[in-house]
């Protein structure tokens, strides 16, 4: 447990002793309770405090809709134990029963399948075995669209004619997934979009994926999000890491599903824009992040699991899966995949055992295939083997050559544009492309982060005001961090930096806070 206020703890009729071990800031207290003989179930009760790192308590002010408040979870990695008094690791897989009562008649949300509602109090269950950073609560003023047979979205009801129509596809991502990989076991599969303040892209938690409001684009340029935490259902919760040194097992596998179902669905050429995208993040990061950082199987040893957490076990661990793609076939690939979802469905495995599969049903097969793969360099070593190969997009190149914006862009040739654009760009440059394509006022929420970073960079003070704002509303940890990053790097941008997280910080989620401390060097 962390942070948790234990008040009592029952056992049969009567109480029992238990002991708090000493707290680790990271870590938590080790909760002990000794079972009496005969004794095998105890009740703890115990309250959570203000500061719990799972929990973000929304004012009605943070909502779109500005008259209730709004509560979320968001467990992954180690927040569990901020608000449940459980076994806080994902090699532990558990079910949940839940009742919940809330205030004001608001809507209770879990990931689970929902039972009953009783005097106001409404009844989840979770029969099917999962790790406890996938348990998720939300509570708040939500309307629910339905999308197809098994899939439908919650949100805001402001907020709902807009996310519905940027996520209509998806019970069409989920049959997609099923005709690649084999059946979705979880039920049901709902989005709920939350307010902006929500600290990720995405939460796959299941039968209800958590989202960001800042991908609703329009014209569904980044429902890449949707098929990311849907592949998750099963690269994930289906087949678990074990530990978060095994995290890449999670992602790097669920960024290569989630780019062959992009791929299905809106095409290859969407699907190649978006692997061009994160290479270049790929390689940022790799000239960032020290070299013990860059590889798949991370040592996280005294540090917090979050640490682990940036884009390199994602793309490496997809580049990984691709080259695999490439040398034994898509064919051969894809039912190596069916079926180490199947071996290993509702287990938690380490990268040993996965390694060790994929030694015996790929590797072993196809030995000729596999000497073009240096697994072990890919999995023990930083950076990245040489000759990976890069994608490359038409649609993107295009956008280099031409040089100037197109009415018929998407999100991903905008960020192309931007992203290449040398620093710092000429003011009366920026007040140009602000003109013609009102860029500062954009509501693409990516385009804008790409954009007030150049303005940053180049000293446009013109976006300064939208930037403030952008940081005020927005959570998403992504968004501001490069932001903030951009802003310490010269004296007036840290005053600037500092002033506005002195008024913004309360209103960022704990988990963006602890990120962002470091960036700002706030102490409390
Ligand atoms: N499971 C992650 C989010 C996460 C990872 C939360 C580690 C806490 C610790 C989720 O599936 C994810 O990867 N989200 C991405 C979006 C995606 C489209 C790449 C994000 O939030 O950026
Ligand atoms: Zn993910």
């Amino acid at each position: 447990t962390r942070d948790l206020q234990i008040r009592r703890v029952e056992c049969g009729e009567g109480e029992v002793e238990f002991q708090l071990g000493p707290r680790d800031p990271i870590l938590g207290s080790a909760l002990t309770i000794p079972l009496p003989p005969g004794c095998d179930q105890a009740i703890v009760h115990y309250t959570t405090q203000p500061q719990a790192s799972g929990l973000q308590w929304l004012t009605p002010g943070q909502t779109a809709g500005k008259r209730h408040p709004f509560l979320f979870s968001q467990n992954e990695s180690i927040h569990a134990r901020s608000w449940i008094p459980l076994q806080d690791s994902p090699g532990v897989r558990i079910t949940y029963d839940a009742s919940i009562q809330p205030v004001d008649g608001l809507r209770v949300l879990m990931s689970a399948q929902h039972r009953s509602e009783e005097n106001g109090a409404h009844v989840f269950r979770m029969d099917l075995p999962i790790p406890p950073y996938l348990i998720a609560l939300a509570i708040g003023d939500l309307e629910f669209a339905a999308l197809g047979p098994r899939t439908g979205i919650y949100a805001e009801p402001a907020m709902l004619p807009a996310t519905a129509h940027e996520f209509e596809d998806t019970e069409r991502l989920v049959e997609t997934v099923e005709r690649l990989y084999g059946p979705y076991r979880w039920g049901r599969y709902d989005l709920l979009v939350l307010p902006p303040s929500f600290p990720f892209g995405g939460m796959e938690n299941p039968c209800l994926t958590f989202a960001t409001p800042t991908v609703i684009a329009g014209d569904k340029s980044l429902v890449g999000l949707v098929s990311h935490e849907l592949a998750h259902s099963w690269s994930g919760n289906l087949v678990t890491n074990a530990t978060w040194r095994d995290f890449w097992l999670n992602e790097g596998f669920t960024t290569y599903l989630e780019n062959r179902i992009q791929e299905e669905v809106y095409g290859r050429e969407q699907a190649l824009m978006e692997q061009v995208l994160d290479r270049r993040e790929l390689e940022k990061e790799l000239r960032e992040f020290p070299v013990a950082d860059q590889i798949l199987h991370i040592d996280l040893k005294g540090r917090d699991p979050d640490e682990g957490c940036t884009r390199i076990p994602y793309f490496k661990g997809a580049l990984l899966l691709r080259q695999m793609e490439r040398a034994f076939g898509r064919t051969a690939f894809d039912r190596f995949l069916r079926s180490y979802f199947d071996r290993f469905a509702f287990q938690s495995i380490t990268t040993a055992e996965a390694l060790d599969y994929l030694r015996t049903e790929l590797f072993d097969r196809f030995p000729k295939e596999s000497a073009q793969i240096p697994l072990e360099e890919w999995v023990f070593e930083p950076g990245l083997p040489s000759g990976v190969p890069y994608a490359r997009s038409e649609r993107l190149e295009n956008v280099a050559a031409r040089g100037i914006p197109d009415r018929a862009w998407n999100t991903q040739e905008w960020l192309e544009f931007l992203q290449i654009m040398v620093r710092p760009v000429e003011r009366a440059k920026l007040e140009e492309l602000d003109r013609a394509w009102t860029l500062t006022e954009t509501g693409n929420f990516e385009i804008l982060g790409e954009w007030l970073l150049i303005s940053i960079e180049s000293a446009y003070e013109a976006a300064y005001q939208r930037l403030e704002r952008f940081l005020t509303e927005v959570g998403r940890t992504k968004l501001l961090r490069p932001l903030y990053t951009a802003l310490m790097k010269t004296p007036d941008g840290q005053t600037l930096a500092k002033e506005i997280y002195a008024k913004a910080r309360a209103g960022y989620h704990p988990i963006t806070q602890t990120a962002l401390d470091k960036i700002v060097h706030f102490s409390k």
